[in-house]
């Protein structure tokens, strides 16, 4: 389907849905305005199976690392690298035991951190009000994070972290009417299972950090470190929705060695139609370069080359239109998952309660090349830090290239 089609059919109907489930005026509007407010919690009528959750990645300068700590073998890359992942879950029914908010955090993809806090504990801003969001004493904005995080009787957790960093030129991708930031024109769409948004591409860290191990025993024994964080870039994206995609393929870095400040991130799901049952691959993917953005997603017509995913390696090639565009690229990326650490994700099990099932590789490494319509080379890097998900039978996924198909299907990679 063209991307104008997929346009108008998704506004109709989200339209017509919004109005036909909305008795009251006053919730349509600030359904709509949540709508270009793509940070905010947008779950604030739901009662069960929903979640919602932000990821926050940190990653230090050169100078500053934290040794050993949570990180058994000390890598060649000198820098600290987390994910602080603050969020909400709600179980099958309406009064679920399950229902809960987190803070799911790892240091270096090493080992997991998942905090639980009862519902209460979890405050948001309206839509009048500046983005932030608070677990606890936790609190997450714009303007950065001030983080106090211990375990409880019962977290799977050995960590405490404590410490406020400061956010510089957060990037966001922008929102507007024809595309609501990296889900296009197919935000609209009503009743999608899980919507994505990139909150910032990249911004600077300023602020420190304080970990200690929680546990006593005699092979953990760790004694407080502070980390400088100053220097140290930082970058968000959220989630939220129904469940999970049943296969996913995420990658994500900023931390390329020669382009401080450039971006990528790249999501294929196998993705449920709400309206026909129909399930479709589907991709969005950026590159933010010098301050711009480079979409790659099925609703901006971009197209694979190449899909290929094994043990050792993705490999990947996109061009963002068709082949004799002159506002065309082309991004080829290669991810070495050789030797990665990874840590199990919680996320969302069968609508009813968080498990840690999804392998998640903080440490992996791409090397991307960004080429022009005319074949200028504007990037060729290697990004370090990269976040990997390859999460269920993504085989589909590689079978589903429209390059590869012996018949066109209406909707391919
Ligand atoms: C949002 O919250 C502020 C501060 O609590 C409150 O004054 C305002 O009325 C709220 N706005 C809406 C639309 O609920
Ligand atoms: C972080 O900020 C909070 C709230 O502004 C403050 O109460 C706390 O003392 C700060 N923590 C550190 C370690 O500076
Ligand atoms: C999924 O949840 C339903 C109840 O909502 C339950 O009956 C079923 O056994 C669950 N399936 C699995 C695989 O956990």
């Amino acid at each position: 389907m063209p991307p104008v089609a997929l346009i108008v059919a998704a506004f109709a109907t989200s339209v017509s849905i919004l109005i036909s489930t909305t008795q009251n005026q006053g919730i349509l509007k600030e359904k709509l305005r949540l709508k270009f407010q793509p940070d905010k919690f947008q779950g604030d009528k739901k009662t069960h199976r929903y979640f919602e959750g932000w990821y926050y990645k940190f990653v230090s300068s050169d100078q500053y690392n934290a040794g050993t700590f949570d990180n058994k073998d000390a890598s060649e890359s000198s820098q600290t690298s987390m994910a602080v992942v603050p969020g909400i879950f709600l179980g099958d029914t309406a009064d679920s035991t399950e229902s809960h908010a987190f803070i799911f955090v790892t240091i270096n993809g090493q080992r997991q951190h998942y905090y639980r806090f009862p519902l209460h504990q979890f405050s948001y801003a309206n839509s009048s009000e500046q983005y932030y969001i608070q677990i606890g004493d936790n609190r997450f904005s714009h303007e950065g994070v001030s983080l106090n995080i211990y375990p409880q009787e019962k977290d799977d957790a050995s960590l405490i972290m404590t410490g406020n960093l400061t956010f510089h030129s957060i990037s966001p991708w922008p929102v507007s009417f024809f595309g609501l930031g990296a889900m296009g024109p197919v935000g609209w769409i009503p009743g999608l299972e899980c919507t994505h948004g990139v909150l910032s591409f990249d911004h600077e860290l300023k602020g420190s950090l304080t970990m200690a191990s929680a546990t006593r025993d005699t092979y953990d024994k760790t004694s407080p470190i502070t980390i400088s964080m100053d220097g140290g870039r930082g970058y968000t994206e959220k989630d939220f929705g129904r469940a999970f995609p049943s296969m996913w393929i995420w990658i994500q870095t900023n931390s390329f060695r020669n382009n401080p400040g450039t971006s990528l991130f790249v999501s294929i799901a196998r993705i449920p139609i709400p309206l026909f049952g129909w399930e479709l691959p589907g991709f969005t993917a950026a590159v933010w370069h010098d301050d711009n953005l480079i979409p790659f997603a099925t609703w901006s017509g971009a197209r694979f080359e190449e899909l290929r995913v094994s043990k050792d390696e993705v490999r990947i090639v996109i061009r963002s239109g068709k082949r004799n565009d002159k506002s065309n690229y082309r991004v080829e990326l290669i991810v070495d998952r050789r030797d990665v650490p990874e840590v199990l994700l919680y996320a969302p099990v069968n609508h009813t309660k968080m498990e840690p099932f999804v392998s998640e590789a903080l440490r992996a490494r791409v090397h991307m090349r960004l080429t022009s319509f005319k074949g200028e080379i504007l990037i060729d890097d290697v990004g370090d830090n990269t976040g990997l998900e390859v999460h269920g039978e993504v085989q589909w996924l590689v079978d589903n290239v429209c390059e590869k198909m012996s018949k066109k299907s209406l909707i391919c990679l």
